[in-house]
């Protein structure tokens, strides 16, 4: 097994990004160091900063991601912000904006920023499609998992187990393209 760092908090994500990289022989071992979020409207930008900001205080190689759901009717919000606003209006807050709404569409986004001391960092992106529901349904997940249904499923990312959501999800499809640039440097 070869040991991952991944930079983060957030206990769904550790969860998401352990359970994809285990069989594929990657330990993921979360370190818990914040750093501070750019404000710009590009998760990429958010991602490669925090590269510049961790590589200084860490010495190993590391992952992080930058994630966010973005809204067709309300043009994109709240995007870069996702995690701001799922704690201050939060997803009553969402469905009531989109009350009068006939577009639902939203799109998750991932992107992953890998690196390793002395070399150039990767960075790879992942995207999921759906629709908002028009209720909260599940209890799994986290964040706006709730009221997320991907494309081609009936069922929101709340109500799926985290082996179904890795499978389509924009952090399952990150980490796919993530292992494959990495298998390539190898
Ligand atoms: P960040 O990537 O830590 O800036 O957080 C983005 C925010 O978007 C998270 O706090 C969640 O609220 C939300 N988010 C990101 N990925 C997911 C996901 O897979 N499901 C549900 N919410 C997500």
């Amino acid at each position: 097994m070869k040991t991952l760092y991944f930079i983060t908090s957030n206990k769904g994500k550790l969860q998401e990004a352990t359970k994809k990289l285990r069989p594929l022989g990657y330990a993921v071992v979360q370190k818990d160091l914040g750093y501070p979020e750019l404000q710009t409207d590009s998760l990429e930008e958010v991602a490669t900063w925090g590269i510049t900001y961790i590589q200084d205080r860490f010495d190993e190689a590391f992952m992080l991601e930058d994630a966010g759901l973005f809204i067709d009717a309300l043009e994109g919000f709240p995007g870069v912000y996702s995690k701001y606003v799922f704690f201050t209006i939060g997803l009553p807050g969402i469905l009531r904006l989109l009350q009068e709404a006939d577009n639902r569409k939203a799109v998750f986004r991932s992107v992953y920023a890998y690196y390793e001391p002395g070399k150039k960092p990767i960075i790879v992106t992942g995207e999921c499609n759906g629709t908002i529901s028009q209720k909260q349904q599940g209890k799994n997940g986290f964040g706006y998992d709730p009221i997320f249904i991907p494309n081609g499923e009936e069922k929101t990312f709340g109500e799926m187990t985290i082996d179904k959501k890795n499978k389509f999800s924009h952090r399952g499809r990150a980490l796919e393209k993530l292992i494959a640039e990495l298998n390539t440097l190898r």
